[in-house]
Formats: structure tokens, C-alpha cells, sequence
């Protein structure tokens, strides 16, 4: 079996896609090990979540660096003390900087509760709601400099009824971001996504894995 990869979680709140991504590791779904879970947020439930599963778990106070990059620069440090190589934002409530970005080139990753690039920024179960859509979701995508703009990676959908309040599109929404987040950790850990201007392509598996025939005149 390959090698796990080393994953570290940035959480602000509830932390249930931590746990789905708990869960998927333990159930042995997910190649991969998590390192740390770090939240700007000192009442996070998942800081607790991670404390039950015995992960390193860090609680560092936005309001207490200068700037955004100082705080992502603490970040990074403590990312890269836990020998990071995947950084997983799952829920996590700020703007990251290039010096995160910088620290993690296409080894970020993020998810949110819309189908992008429909809805992006905050609330947005709320926006898809007002606008009156008939299919809400999520997407799993690589984070660049934009607000939830970088490739997408996956894309899961559902339906929004006239009766939904935010409340119960959310929920709907959040089944299926329990699913597909463990779904591009993996393919991630697999080595299968590869990035082509603004493209996620991911390699079948007969591709990548086991049995490749060895070319003689290479
Ligand atoms: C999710 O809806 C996620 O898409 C958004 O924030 C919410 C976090 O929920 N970015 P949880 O903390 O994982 O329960």
C-alpha cells in the first residue's frame, strides 16, 4: 500500500466535515494520517472533536498577530512542524494570504456549501436561496488567490424546494459535503488530481496504480 500522506485541518466552528474526514481515515477510506487540526476559534467544537480522536489540536487567536500574514505565518510554522504536506480548510472563516498559499502550492484545499462558481463569499446557502435555485450543493476545490475561485475538484448537487429555509438546505447540503471532502482527500492522497489552467483532471485509476506496462524503447 502506498504511503499515507500527512494532512493537516484549519477549522473555525462545528468541525462535522472534520469528522467525516475523521471517520473516513479511521474506517481506512482515506490514505492518509491527520497531523493537526488548527482553529482561529478558542470555542470551536472541533478543536474538541480532534481532542477525542487524540490529534494535536491548536487553538491560535486571530487578534492577537498584526496581519494576515503574520497569523498565516504562525500557521505555516505549525503546519510544517507536523510535516504537512495536504492542508484541508474545512470551515475555516478567514481570508488566507500568499503566505499560506505560498507555503501549500496546490496542496490546499477547501470546501463550500454552493455550486461554484455560483454563490461564493458568505452565506451561501442564503444567496442560492434568494436567487431562487432549483439545485443547490458543494464543491471540494484547490484554493488560489480569489474568494473560492481555484480549480474544482468535485461537485456534489441537491434539490432546493420552496419550502427549504437556510436552515434545511444547509443540512441537505452539508450530507453531501461529508461525502465528497473524504472523496478528494483521497484522490488527492492516490496522487490522481493534476491541474491544467483552470481544470482539475483526475486519472483513472487503471492509470495510476498497480500494473503499468513499462515501455523497452524508453
Ligand atoms: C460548511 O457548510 C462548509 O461548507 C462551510 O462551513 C461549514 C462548516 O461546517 N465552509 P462544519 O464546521 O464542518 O460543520
Amino acid at each position: 500500500m502506498a504511503e499515507k500522506i500527512t494532512i493537516g485541518v484549519l477549522v473555525s466552528g462545528n468541525g462535522s466535515n472534520l469528522q467525516s474526514i475523521i471517520d473516513s481515515v479511521e474506517a481506512g477510506k482515506i490514505n492518509a494520517e491527520i497531523a493537526c487540526v488548527i482553529s482561529n476559534n478558542a470555542k470551536a467544537f472541533a478543536l474538541e472533536r480532534a481532542k477525542r480522536h487524540q490529534i494535536p489540536a491548536f487553538y491560535l487567536d486571530h487578534r492577537s498577530f498584526s496581519s494576515r500574514e503574520e497569523f498565516d505565518s504562525h500557521v505555516v510554522d505549525l503546519l510544517q512542524e507536523h510535516h504537512v504536506q495536504l492542508v484541508v480548510m474545512a470551515g475555516f472563516d478567514r481570508i488566507i494570504t500568499s503566505v499560506l498559499l505560498n507555503a501549500f502550492p496546490l496542496s490546499l484545499m477547501n470546501i463550500h456549501p454552493a455550486l461554484l462558481p455560483s454563490f461564493p463569499g458568505t452565506n451561501a446557502q442564503r444567496q442560492a436561496l434568494e436567487h431562487g435555485v432549483k439545485i443547490a450543493g458543494c464543491t471540494v476545490h484547490f484554493v488560489d488567490e480569489g474568494t473560492d475561485s481555484g480549480p474544482i475538484i468535485i461537485q456534489a448537487a441537491v434539490p432546493a424546494f420552496d419550502s427549504d429555509t437556510e436552515e434545511t438546505l444547509s443540512a441537505r447540503i452539508l450530507t453531501e459535503e461529508h461525502k465528497i471532502f473524504p472523496k478528494a482527500i483521497q484522490l488527492f492522497a492516490e496522487g490522481r488530481l493534476s491541474v491544467q489552467g483552470r481544470k482539475v483532471l483526475i486519472r483513472p485509476l487503471s492509470e495510476s496504480g498497480g500494473n503499468l506496462l513499462e515501455n523497452p524503447a524508453a
